[in-house]
C-alpha cells in the first residue's frame, strides 16, 4: 500500500483538526505550507495500537518515569537508528520535544544564566531559556550554501563567564543542515573548553534524505556526551504532534535526577498520558517502514519543489535540505520584510508560509520564507504555482 498518494490528504479532516497556522486556522482556500506537521494521516500500525488500547477501557496512572516498553522502544530505535548507546533507565517520556526542552533549561538554568541560540533556529531553544528566567544569546551561524555548512566561527565571541548552556538543533531547522563530524567535534570542544551543558535536540534525526548522513554527537561518545542533555519527539517522524508526546534523555545518571525533579513527573504534575506513550510506542516498533516509505515522498518533493523555485522564480534562492521537512528561501531580492511578503501572499494568491525574521527563527533570517513539504505534491505544486505568481505580483506591485 501506498501511504503516500495524493488523495490519503483529506482536507476536510484537516480542516477540523490541524491547528497552529495549519488547515483549520487559515482562511478557506488559503494552502497553509507553515507549521511543521505532516498532511498524511498517521501510520495504520499507531492507528491499530491505539484503538487497542482504548478497547480495554482502562486509563489509569502510568509509571512516574514512564512505561518501560516506550523506553525498551526508544533505545532500540536509536541504537538501530543512530547508533545511539542510551540506558533506557536515562530516558524520561515526557508531554512534547517543546516540553523537554523547557525541562532541560530549567533543570539547568536560572535566572542570570546564559544560553547560546543559534541565529537562526528554531524560537523554542529562545522560549526554553527564558522558562528559565536565562538569557538567551544570540550566536549568528550564516549558511554557506556552497559548502553546506553553517558559519561557526563566532562560537567563542558569545561566551561570557554566564554562559552555561548551548542549543544544538540537528538536524537544524530552519536550515535543514545535519552537522559534519567536524562540526560536532568542534562544538563539543568548545563547551568543554567552557564547561557548557549542550540541549541536543535531535527531533528532526529521521528525517534525512538518502544523499546525506546523520552524525549525533553521541558519535563522539558517551563519555563525553555527559554534558549532553537531549531531546526527541514524535510530531514530525511520525505525525503526532496533537498527542503531545516526546522525551528527553541522558547518558548521566546525576543529570536524569535533575530532570526528573525539574519535570514534576513524581508529582503527577507533568508527564506523559498513557495513550500517547502506547502510540510512540507503536510508532518506534512497528512505524518505522512508513517513515522510510514517507520519506521516499518527501524527497520527490524536495527536488520537485528546489527546482521549481530556482528555475521558476530566478528571484527566489531555495536551498536543498539534508534533512527535515523544510525549505529555507531567500527571498531578499524582492524584500527586505519577510512579514510583509507573507501576508501579501496569503492576500494575493491564497498561500500561508513562515517568515523569517525575530519570532520564529532570529534575526539573521530576515530576509528568508520557510515552505513545509509535507504535504501531497498536488498540493506542493499549486502551492509553488501561487508562489511564483505572488512573486510577479509584488514586484509589479512594488512597480506602482
Ligand atoms: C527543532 C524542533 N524542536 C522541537 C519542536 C517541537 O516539537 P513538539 O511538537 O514535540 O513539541 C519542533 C517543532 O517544530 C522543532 O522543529
Amino acid at each position: 500500500m501506498n501511504h503516500f498518494e495524493d488523495k490519503n490528504v483529506n482536507l476536510e479532516l484537516l480542516k477540523k483538526k490541524a491547528y497552529n497556522f495549519r488547515w483549520a486556522e487559515v482562511p478557506e482556500g488559503v494552502i497553509p505550507l507553515t507549521a511543521a506537521d505532516p498532511d498524511y494521516p498517521c501510520s495504520p500500525k499507531i492507528q491499530q495500537a491505539m484503538m487497542e488500547y482504548v478497547q480495554e477501557g482502562y486509563f489509569s496512572y502510568t509509571p512516574k518515569l514512564g512505561f518501560d516498553s516506550f523506553k525498551e522502544a526508544f533505545v532500540k530505535a536509536v541504537k538501530i537508528r543512530k547508533g545511539e548507546e542510551i540506558d533506557p533507565q536515562l530516558v524520561l517520556p515526557i508531554d512534547s520535544a517543546a516540553r523537554a526542552m523547557n525541562v532541560i533549561a530549567r533543570a539547568f538554568l536560572k535566572e542570570g544564566d546564559e544560553m547560546i541560540v543559534f541565529d537562526p533556529c528554531d524560537y523554542l531553544f529562545r522560549e526554553a531559556a527564558l522558562s528559565a528566567k536565562a538569557t538567551p544569546v544570540s550566536l549568528p551561524v550564516a549558511l554557506d550554501r556552497d559548502n553546506r555548512r553553517m558559519d561557526l566561527s563566532k562560537l567563542e565571541e558569545v561566551i561570557t563567564p554566564k554562559t552555561k548552556m548551548l542549543g544544538l538543533c540537528n538536524p537544524h531547522n530552519p536550515y535543514g543542515l545535519v552537522y559534519s563530524e567536524e562540526d560536532l567535534e568542534y562544538i563539543m570542544s568548545i563547551c568543554e573548553k567552557y564547561d557548557l551543558l549542550i540541549m541536543n535536540d535531535e527531533i528532526w534525526s529521521d528525517i534525512i534524505y538518502k544523499d546525506a548522513t546523520f552524525r549525533s554527537i553521541y558519535s563522539l561518545g558517551n563519555e563525553r556526551c555527559k554534558r549532553v542533555l537531549s531531546v526527541f519527539g514524535f510530531s514530525k517522524s511520525f505525525g503526532l504532534a496533537g498527542l503531545r508526546i516526546g522525551c528527553a534523555y541522558t547518558t548521566d545518571a546525576k543529570k536524569f535526577e535533575k530532570l526528573v525533579e525539574a519535570s514534576e513527573v513524581m508529582s503527577t504534575v507533568g508527564g506523559a498520558t498513557s495513550i500517547s506513550q502506547v502510540a510512540a510506542t507503536a510508532a518506534m516498533e512497528e512505524a518505522y517502514d512508513w517513515v522510510d516509505e514517507f520519506l521516499e515522498h518527501l524527497m520527490k518533493n524536495r527536488d520537485f519543489a528546489v527546482a521549481y523555485i530556482n528555475r521558476e522564480i530566478p528571484q527566489l534562492k531555495a536551498y536543498k535540505p539534508q534533512g527535515t521537512y523544510l525549505l529555507y528561501v531567500d527571498v531578499s531580492q524582492i524584500t527586505t520584510c519577510a512579514k510583509a511578503f507573507t501576508e501579501f501572499l496569503q492576500e494575493d494568491v491564497k498561500l500561508a508560509l513562515v517568515p523569517g525574521g525575530h519570532q520564529f527563527f532570529g534575526d539573521l533570517s530576515e530576509g528568508n520564507i520557510r515552505i513545509c513539504i509535507a504535504t501531497s505534491h498536488e498540493i506542493l505544486e499549486e502551492g509553488l504555482k501561487r508562489l511564483k505568481q505572488g512573486v510577479q505580483d509584488y514586484i509589479e506591485k512594488g512597480k506602482e
